[in-house]
């Protein structure tokens, strides 16, 4: 009787008064104290019931492995989190079931997969990556993270932050895309985002930074394939992203399904207990990812539940998702010394410090308020500011013609194609609550913005993805009619996100050959394209010299698509993620080694193919304005480097075009010698400027020991005197060029 009084008295929010533990603050940080007084009051099976996470059964985002009476389990104490509850009621309904029929009280934690808006629906990850803009990704986690926690939530399963090279698989759409610099930079502003800078502000969610780790390295961009990469490339390539979260306090890690080094990476006590827990001294919670627990099992390096549940735990990974392997075995593999009890002690300690952080014990409702949720959801605010990072994640990547922006001379347009009147495909993947009936598509973008001023007349032509070519006579009558044909061709959302690789990336259906055959009515083409993922767009680039990237951009595609279309904004994206001109070139990059037999015209015995070029079709960094940018003579205010100076280098860039426009000016390196190969470029720095026409300005960047380091394949982090090269411009390869030698103090 007196313990359960005691119970109720600290899940109302004064535990520290209550017992007595006040004092020890000073010692202990408050948050410590109160993790270790719940944790000591604890049974086992309480301790392992935090450890479990359920998804609501309506509203799955994995293959349901196991049935059960989820009410139940929660009132059981055998569940600490759920995934996929939304809604200020609906969370309230069973948190009120955690905090009023379990015996401790403790609230549950709610995630979901806010990837890019929760209603209010941004541009896809890879979309805002090609921004280049910080502050806007930043304020679009924000965006996010206000509409979410309004209804409910606590925590989203994002960042994702793979690297990755393979525009084949579907994933690509949810990260920002190849590059690991700017990877890492993209990744601490999304943190910042949704984290704010107080975890316990009601506007603000637990971080998820997932999938640790390699999850973009997949065989043949299969998903969900075989990872087999070198610990040198791990360090260098794919896990800076990660360090950078867990630097900038990203509240949890999600493990990913690969394996890695032969063993499954829910399971890699090398990456999780040694690398991430150990090296990094990360005190965050990790949660699997869904059922991953459980696949260990079928990877083939654990017998059955409990082998994988012992795995894991000993790995380092917190909480079970949807693996219901810790819910029933880890209490049997504890009991029988198999399992170290101070394994879980250390799992449920970060599960309740993140509770605590969050807030939750000192107001267990305080995100279930529907006044909030009725007020911040799909806001004229949140909606503006999406279209802000909707129309700077378009990439202009042809306009030879000179067609864009389209001028008021032009007063019959044709809308041509499946995705021009497609709400439902400009949410992209991974859409949360997203729901068509709030897009403003092509169709509405581009008919609001020319008014009266002209006429848009739409045809289909065909579907996305289907061999129907009856569409095609009316699509061609339009295009003949009219003097100018904006053609909206691409992916629907489901061809790229998880499970979604395709072999093939050129156009789906009979799309192309729909752009080819309007392509003969002479009629001036601007081709749009949609997609989640780099697509081949050989024939494209040939063909039609106006060619705009718009990925799926998020309730606001259509004003954003139009405020370029027109000029209202001048675009500055530039690729996050090379194109690759066939699939055959994958895995296609911009910071490629050099080799030992460099390619060189009319060699044959030198690294490249006999039918492709080497290079992608669109690289990284690239991305056309309608002004011109010209860069002058790169100016270092030294030609040597001493180890703990500073150099700096100092470039003028001049708009000499007819448009105010944005830049993204981009610094790389070469480190010409070193002890290890390096690539022949990489990105250490860029800024995003503004110019008027006519105007010029000096960028200045600082380069220092720190950029010119590297990672050896055991995590040091080292750096070797010589010369370096240092290249700027506006994509990485038309730069100017400068040298300077790296010396010891
Ligand atoms: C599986 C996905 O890999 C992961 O990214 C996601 O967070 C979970 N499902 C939960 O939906």
């Amino acid at each position: 009787m007196k313990t359960n009084r005691w119970i109720s008295t600290f899940c109302i929010g004064s535990i520290c008064m209550t017992c007595g533990i006040g004092n020890l603050a000073g010692a202990v940080t408050p948050v410590e104290a109160r993790v270790d007084s719940v944790l000591r009051l604890m049974t086992l099976t309480e301790k392992i019931g935090q450890m479990n996470q359920i998804s609501n059964t309506e509203e799955l985002t994995g293959q349901q492995i196991e049935y059960f009476d989820t009410k139940e389990l929660i009132k059981g104490g055998h569940v600490g989190s759920m995934l996929n509850v939304s809604g200020a009621e609906q969370t309230r309904r069973y948190q009120e079931i955690a905090v009023n029929d379990t015996r401790l009280r403790i609230p549950l934690i709610f995630g979901m997969d806010i990837v890019h808006g929760f209603k209010t629906i941004s541009p896809i990850p890879l979309a805002e990556s090609c921004s280049w803009n910080l502050d806007l990704i930043e304020q679009s986690a924000r965006v996010a993270a206000s509409e979410a926690t309004a209804a409910g939530l606590h925590w989203t399963f994002a960042p994702m932050v793979d690297i990755t090279r393979d525009p084949r698989w579907g994933r690509v759409i949810e990260g920002a895309g190849e590059d690991p610099y700017l990877g890492s930079a993209i990744a601490v502003a999304r943190v910042k985002g949704f984290q704010g800078d107080d975890l316990a502000a009601h506007n603000t969610m637990a971080a998820c930074a997932k999938h640790f780790a390699g999850y973009g390295a997949g065989e043949g961009g299969r998903e969900y394939n075989t990872v087999d990469i070198s610990e040198q490339r791990l360090r260098e390539l794919y896990l800076p992203p990660f360090a950078a979260a867990a630097e900038a306090g990203v509240a949890t890690f999600m493990t990913s399904f690969n394996e890695l080094m032969g063993v499954p990476a829910t399971g890699s006590s090398f990456l999780v207990r040694d690398i991430l827990k150990g090296e990094w001294n990360y005190d965050g919670m990790v949660v699997s990812d869904w059922s991953s627990v459980a696949e260990i099992a079928v990877h083939g390096v654990a017998e059955g539940k409990s082998g994988a549940a012992r795995l894991a735990v000993t790995a380092g990974c917190d909480m079970d998702m949807e693996g219901h392997c810790y819910v029933s075995e880890l209490e049997d593999l504890v009991r029988r010394g198999i399992v170290d009890e101070s394994l879980i002690d250390d799992a449920v300690r970060r599960i309740l410090r993140l509770k605590f952080e969050l807030g939750l014990f000192d107001d267990p409702y305080r995100y279930c308020d529907a006044g909030r949720e009725a007020r911040e959801t799909l806001s004229a605010e949140k909606r503006d500011a999406v279209r802000a990072m909707a129309r700077e994640s378009i990439v202009l990547l042809e306009n030879r013609d000179g067609i864009l922006p389209l001028s008021n001379r032009y007063k019959n347009i044709a809308l041509i194609g499946p995705l021009a009147d497609n709400p439902d495909d400009m949410l992209g993947s991974w859409c949360a609550l997203g729901n068509g009936k709030n897009v403003v598509d092509i169709r509405q973008g581009i008919e609001q913005a020319v008014g009266e001023s002209a006429t848009i007349h739409y045809a289909k032509g065909c579907d996305i993805e289907s061999d129907d070519r009856s569409g095609f006579p009316e699509a061609i009558r339009v295009a003949k009619s009219c003097d100018v044909a904006v053609v909206c061709l691409g992916e629907d959302r489901f061809m790229s996100g998880e499970g979604a690789s395709r072999a093939k990336i050129t156009l789906p259906g009979v799309q192309r050959e729909l752009l080819q055959e309007i392509k003969e009515t002479g009629t001036p083409i601007v081709l749009l394209l949609n997609n989640g993922r780099p697509l081949v767009l050989d024939w494209e680039k040939e063909h039609i010299g106006t060619i705009v990237e718009c990925w799926q951009l998020g309730v606001e595609a259509g004003n954003a698509i139009a405020d370029v279309l027109f000029g209202a904004y001048n675009p500055s994206g530039k690729l996050a993620m090379s194109f690759p001109y066939t699939e055959g070139q994958i895995p296609v990059y911009y910071n490629y080694k050099n080799t030992g037999r460099p390619y060189e015209p009319e060699m044959r015995y030198v690294s490249h193919y006999q039918d492709c070029p080497n290079e992608p079709l669109y690289s990284f960094g690239y991305g056309l304005s309608y002004t011109r940018f010209e860069y002058g003579a790169i100016e270092l205010d030294s030609d040597t480097l001493v180890e703990g100076n500073t150099l700096r280098v100092t470039v003028p860039v001049t708009n000499t075009g007819n448009y105010d426009g944005d830049e993204v000016v981009q610094l790389y390196i070469r480190d010409v010698c070193a002890r290890v190969t390096r690539p022949v470029k990489e990105l250490k720095g860029f800024e995003k400027i503004t110019l008027k026409k006519g105007e010029t300005r000096s960028v200045v960047f600082e380069l220092s020991l720190p950029d010119l380091e590297y990672v050896l394949a055991d995590g040091r982090r080292v750096w070797d005197p010589g010369m370096f090269e240092v290249f700027v411009g506006g994509n990485p390869d038309e730069v100017k060029k400068a040298e300077f030698m790296l010396v010891a103090k």
